[in-house]
């Protein structure tokens, strides 16, 4: 048996987390290059009001799994490898798993108060978050903290693109077991 994976279930979270930032990053890059008035020009008022929907609710989701797999972290730290990783590529893991993580809790905190601001509900899935008309609305903030949410993400895309790229040197040219310690099977 292979002692060297993380647990089942930081596993499980770890490809909700993923599976829904790659979805929120595909929506998010619709957004970034057409725009919201843009997107429903192209693909209609409903099926925006849906992908907005959907953003949103996962949005949250990825918020709550990387709140927990930060905790699990700092309680259980990362299994050791087997064999030893060089310093360098443990250094270059820790960095962007951190900085993906602090990231993935920073976006959706800016997505909410933003859309709080805007007026706009912030949804999850068929629930409407409740108090966060509370904050009222203000445009000015509003436009500031999409344009945070907006710099962020792309920085987020450059993490899992960077993150992606180890995947594959693990996984093709190292041909360690790495990618093995976060596999569900
Ligand atoms: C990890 C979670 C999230 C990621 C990676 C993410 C990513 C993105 C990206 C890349 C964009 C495109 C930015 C642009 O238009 O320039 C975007 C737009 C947007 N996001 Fe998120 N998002 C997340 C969570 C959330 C949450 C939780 C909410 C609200 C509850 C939200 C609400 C929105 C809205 C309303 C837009 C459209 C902004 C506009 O009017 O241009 N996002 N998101
Ligand atoms: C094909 C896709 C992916 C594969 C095969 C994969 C694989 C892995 C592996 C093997 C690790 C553990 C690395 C180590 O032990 O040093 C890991 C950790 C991590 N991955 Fe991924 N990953 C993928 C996609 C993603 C995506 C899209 C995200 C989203 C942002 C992500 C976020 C993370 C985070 C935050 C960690 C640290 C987890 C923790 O400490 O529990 N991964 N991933």
């Amino acid at each position: 048996m292979q002692t060297n994976r993380y647990g089942f279930l930081r596993r499980i979270l770890h490809w909700v987390v993923a599976l829904s930032t790659l979805g929120l990053l595909a929506v998010g890059m619709l957004f970034f290059f057409l725009g919201v008035d843009g997107t429903q020009k192209w693909f209609g008022e409903d099926t925006t009001g849906m992908l907005l929907k959907y953003h949103k609710s996962f949005g949250l989701v990825v918020l709550i799994g990387a709140i927990l797999i930060l905790r699990m972290r700092r309680r259980d730290g990362v299994p050791p490898y087997d064999p030893q990783q060089p310093l360098l590529v443990r250094f270059l893991g820790k960095i962007v798993h951190w900085l993906t993580l602090v990231a993935l809790i920073v976006m959706p905190i800016l997505g909410v108060l933003a859309t709080s601001f805007a007026g706009k509900p912030v949804q999850f899935f068929n629930w409407n978050l409740p108090g966060t008309s509370l904050l009222g609305t203000h445009e000015p903030w509003a436009t500031t903290l999409f344009q945070y949410h907006s710099q962020i993400g792309l920085l987020v895309l450059a993490l899992v693109l960077l993150h992606l790229a180890g995947v594959y040197v693990h996984g093709r040219v190292a041909n360690d077991n790495v990618n093995s310690r976060m596999s569900l099977l």
